[in-house]
């Protein structure tokens, strides 16, 4: 029998959603509190609603950071596997509840992190594991994104750091460019609850948001490796992040929005699979792992809460950013942005220890 799925939340990202459901199963019902226009199955303003009128067998869920953990413990306590997007929950204490919740109902929880179902991120981490880049000297994540106004109007939550005093921590390291930090600590195989020793974070934003546009994060987990994030949604240009694996015997470099890894030996492109079909084939045999189970974004969360504990980021000053665009189209540029990252994620160090200029006084 086909895999009965709702999707909760299709506006946004869920526009993806809705058509794998349809590719990898019967898309029976969905829940969006703004139904969509022209869709041939049953809509209902929430997922309870949804929940007690279809018999489902998954629900994914691609809704506001802060809705997630409600939703998921409602499908779940409904006898649902879940797809819930990343980042899965907002805080550690959120993280740990909703471990309990599908533990106790048994149910499989795949965590949205699509690199991690990439041929490329796994045959790098293959690669390293196995010592073929020498001695494992630090990894690094570049991401260079032009986010506009639009982007931060869209909806309540973009930007916010919590919302009627609920966490949402939607910053540039743990939202947009969240898949960097998970897929680098996939590479170095820590990507448990239990596998981070520390994280030091040093946030900035240009925009007028609550939340980092601008940051440079250093995690270090319990094998020692350090992980060095340096992102911006200030880029002159958008270009596609990289995970940079430093070897003693040289250096490979991942861009796991288009599968490519650049190795010594040469660069390929590999494929991706799908989490929602991996998803389908872990219940049908649970033999089959998932890509990323929810234990597998621990290590994530403890990024997330760190980041959800710091103090709020500092604002860049005028004199570092330029202005361009009007209405959604504006968008701001923080000088010379990208070498900055560049040498953050060369030197494994944050943007305060090499003087980035908005990081002086
Ligand atoms: N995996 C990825 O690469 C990726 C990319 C983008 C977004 N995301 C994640 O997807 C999620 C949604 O992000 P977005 O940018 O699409 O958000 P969005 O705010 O643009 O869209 C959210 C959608 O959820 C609906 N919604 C809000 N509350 C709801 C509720 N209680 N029940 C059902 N539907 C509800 C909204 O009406 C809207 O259709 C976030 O967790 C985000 O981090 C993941």
């Amino acid at each position: 029998m086909s895999t009965r799925i709702a999707v909760a939340g299709v506006h946004g990202h869920g526009a993806t959603h809705v058509r794998d459901a349809r590719q990898y199963g019967d898309l029976v019902a969905i829940a969006d509190p703004r139904p969509p226009a022209d869709i041939d199955v049953p809509v209902y303003p929430s997922l309870d609603e949804l929940l007690a009128a279809t018999e489902v067998d998954v629900v994914v869920i691609c809704t506001p950071i802060q809705t997630h953990v409600p939703l998921a413990e409602m499908a779940l306590r409904a006898g649902a596997d879940i797809l819930l997007e990343k980042p899965p929950t907002a805080s550690m204490a959120e993280f740990e509840y909703l471990s309990k919740v599908i533990e106790e109902t048994g149910r499989a929880c795949q965590v949205g992190f699509q690199a991690q179902a990439s041929a490329a991120t796994l045959q790098l981490a293959r690669l390293v594991a196995d010592g073929g880049l020498g001695e494992l000297r630090g990894i690094s994540a570049t991401g260079k994104w032009l986010r506009k106004a639009g982007y931060f109007d869209r909806a309540p939550w973009a930007g916010r750091r919590t919302l009627n005093g609920v966490a949402v921590v939607d910053g540039a390291v743990t939202n947009p460019l969240a898949h960097s930090a998970a897929a680098a600590l996939l590479l170095d195989g820590s990507t448990g609850v239990d596998d981070i020793r520390s994280v030091e974070t040093d946030l900035f934003r240009a925009n007028d948001i609550e939340s980092d546009d601008t940051s440079t994060v250093r995690i270090t987990t319990t094998r020692g490796t350090s992980i060095l994030i340096a992102v911006t949604l200030c880029a002159a240009e958008q270009s596609e992040p990289a995970v940079i694996v430093h070897g003693s015997e040289g250096r490979a470099v991942l861009n796991y929005t288009t599968d490519t890894l650049e190795l010594p030996g040469g660069t390929q492109t590999l494929g991706r699979a799908s989490l929602l079909e991996n998803l389908i084939q872990h219940r049908a045999d649970s033999a089959v792992p998932l890509y990323c189970s929810f234990a597998a974004s621990g290590g994530f969360t403890r990024v997330v809460e760190a980041i959800r504990l710091a103090d709020e980021p500092a604002v860049i000053p005028d004199a570092c950013v330029q202005w361009e665009g009007d209405g959604a189209e504006r968008h701001a540029i923080v000088h010379d942005v990208e070498s900055w990252i560049d040498r953050a994620a060369d030197e494994l160090a944050l943007f305060s220890e090499i003087s980035a200029p908005w990081t002086k006084a």
